[in-house]
């Protein structure tokens, strides 16, 4: 009889499901996906696998099908995958593509990063000029500090033969930066044997990509009883500790009255004239609209600036570093390049000097073609969407843009697996379409701290390089990553290090 019944329901539900979703089913008929089972679609799929093995089958899912676009369905969620540039250029320069997938929903930010698309422009309009090319500017001697103190920090890895985790002194290194930059605060964090913020942030993401994937824990209230949703509050709590402490110390009824960097201050606090201190990101966000920019906003804003900005840049300089190790010769030609520009190891990096590191800008985008952290990431329709192709994008759908499939396409990349910034030469990059790299995304939604970044990889490379010479036993067909929020290499990123002559 519960059988009799139970089939019953399956045929109803599989019969509902074609009704409620006939548009979505009609308009990607002719596309590839795997196949689906009744309710669950293809979640059989990703369930129960860990991050490494949920990133293989995804990046295969969105690789190797035949079509342009792959779908699959996920329960009620119809995910898109595509992988053309011409596809891409369309979603992320569409209206109707400027929310975040759901994916994002179990983030412990709620600031610029995943607001809906309305709430998002009213705030990025206003932040946009936080990151204008006269206040970043001002904050290359903060990385040029920041990144000394890490080079003082790794000499206890000189002469070692085993190799040590180059993204530990990377990581801190950032958020050093970062606590300088945009909260006005000096950290001990380079100097202290464990970061509880780094290890709380790491697990943060990797319980929210878990929660994400098993929909019978989405409601807060069956999450919030789990074990995992205990420890998630708790790690919130050491996660926004360092905004949370630095709000507390404002006198948000005087909204300027905020920390001075120290060691980098003048007495000049007129607004009009051309800045010449760091002014962090928390002073300039204290003199937006406060009643777009209260007290909340701001903390969130903070925080998701931490969360968008720390990880994602020290990441990618592990990555570029551990490259650099597996590639000694074109590590020497960047040395070559550095050699042109600095007589000496200690020489700061100046802002007019980024212009010229032209090696170098070739192989740092490289290294993010090769290596995206964002391997994927993922938009929602709010309305179809014409592809310019025949192809249409259904409403409500999820959309997977599959950056590693672009990245490591032949038709636009000579030699898709090998590490060859040759990629990068002007001439070729010219003839390439814009949307075939597109590591920090494009479109109006695209990464608001690009140049931030930018300025602190080649800062902090350029340092580093200077300083030593970088070796690893990994090899480049032998690694493997694990899809968190960001993609990363399963395990360490070992290199060794040796004094470089200079
Ligand atoms: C190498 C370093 C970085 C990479 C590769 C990177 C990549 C990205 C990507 C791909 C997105 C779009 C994600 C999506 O559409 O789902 C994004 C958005 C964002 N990034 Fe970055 N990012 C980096 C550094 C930074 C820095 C340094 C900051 C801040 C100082 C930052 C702040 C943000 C914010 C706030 C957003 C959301 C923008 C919006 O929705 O308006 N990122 N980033």
């Amino acid at each position: 009889m519960i059988l009799v019944l139970a089939c019953i329901c399956a045929i109803l539900g599989h019969i509902l499901f074609f009704i409620v979703n006939r548009r979505k089913l009609q308009l990607t008929r002719s596309w590839d996906g795997p196949f689906h089972l009744p309710f669950m679609g293809s979640a059989y799929l990703i369930l129960f696998r860990n991050l490494e093995q949920i990133l293989i089958v995804v990046l295969d899912m969105l690789e190797n099908y035949k079509t342009p676009i792959m779908k699959a369905w996920f329960g009620p969620y119809l995910l898109v995958g595509v992988k053309k540039p011409e596809h891409i250029q369309v979603i992320l320069n569409s209206n109707d593509c400027l929310d975040k997938s759901f994916i994002y929903d179990f983030l412990p930010i709620q600031g610029a990063f995943t607001l809906p698309t309305e709430a998002w422009k009213l705030l990025r309009k206003q932040l946009n000029p936080s990151f204008n090319l006269k206040i970043l500017k001002n904050y290359i001697p903060i990385f040029n500090d920041k990144s000394r103190l890490m080079i003082k920090q790794m000499r206890r890895e000189l002469g070692k033969t085993i190799e040590f985790d180059m993204h530990n002194y990377m990581a801190r290194c950032m958020l050093d930066s970062f606590y300088a930059t945009n909260l006005g605060m000096q950290s001990d964090i380079q100097t202290v044997e464990r970061s509880e913020y780094i290890e709380a942030a790491e697990r943060l993401f990797d319980l929210a990509i878990h929660r994400t994937l098993r929909p019978w824990i989405h409601p807060n209230v069956i999450y919030n009883l789990t074990s995992d949703g205990k420890e998630f509050k708790n790690l919130t709590e050491i996660f926004e500790a360092p905004t949370v402490k630095i709000m507390k110390e404002c006198d948000m009824s005087n909204r300027k009255n905020v920390k001075k960097l120290n060691g980098y201050n003048d007495d000049n606090d007129d607004d009009d004239v051309e800045i010449n201190r760091p002014q962090s990101l928390i002073e300039q966000l204290l003199k937006l609209d406060p009643k777009i920019f209260d007290e909340k906003t701001i903390r969130e804003e903070l925080i998701t600036m931490q969360f968008a900005g720390t990880d994602t840049t020290s990441t990618t300089i592990s990555n570029l570093i551990v490259l650099l190790a597996m590639h000694p010769e074109i590590q020497e030609k960047m040395v070559d390049e550095l050699r042109q520009l600095y007589t000496s190891k200690d020489q700061p990096v100046e802002y007019e000097d980024l212009v010229h590191l032209e090696y170098m800008e070739m192989v740092i985008k490289e290294s993010m073609r090769i290596w995206p952290i964002a391997a994927l990431y993922a938009r929602a329709s709010r309305n179809e969407v014409d592809l310019g192709d025949g192809n249409i994008l259904p409403n409500n759908a999820e959309i997977a843009i599959s950056v590693h499939s672009v990245h490591h396409n032949p038709e636009y990349w000579a030699n898709p697996n090998v590490f060859d910034p040759n990629h990068f030469l002007p001439e070729i990059e010219a003839k390439r379409h814009p949307y075939a790299f597109l590591p920090f995304s494009l479109g109006p939604r695209n990464c608001i701290g690009y140049r931030y970044a930018w300025f602190a990889m080649k800062v902090i490379v350029a340092n580093l390089l200077r300083s030593y010479k970088f070796e690893t036993s990994l090899r480049l067909d032998s690694v493997t990553f694990k899809i968190s929020m960001l993609t990363k290499l399963c395990g360490k990123y070992r290199v060794r290090i040796t004094e470089r002559k200079f």
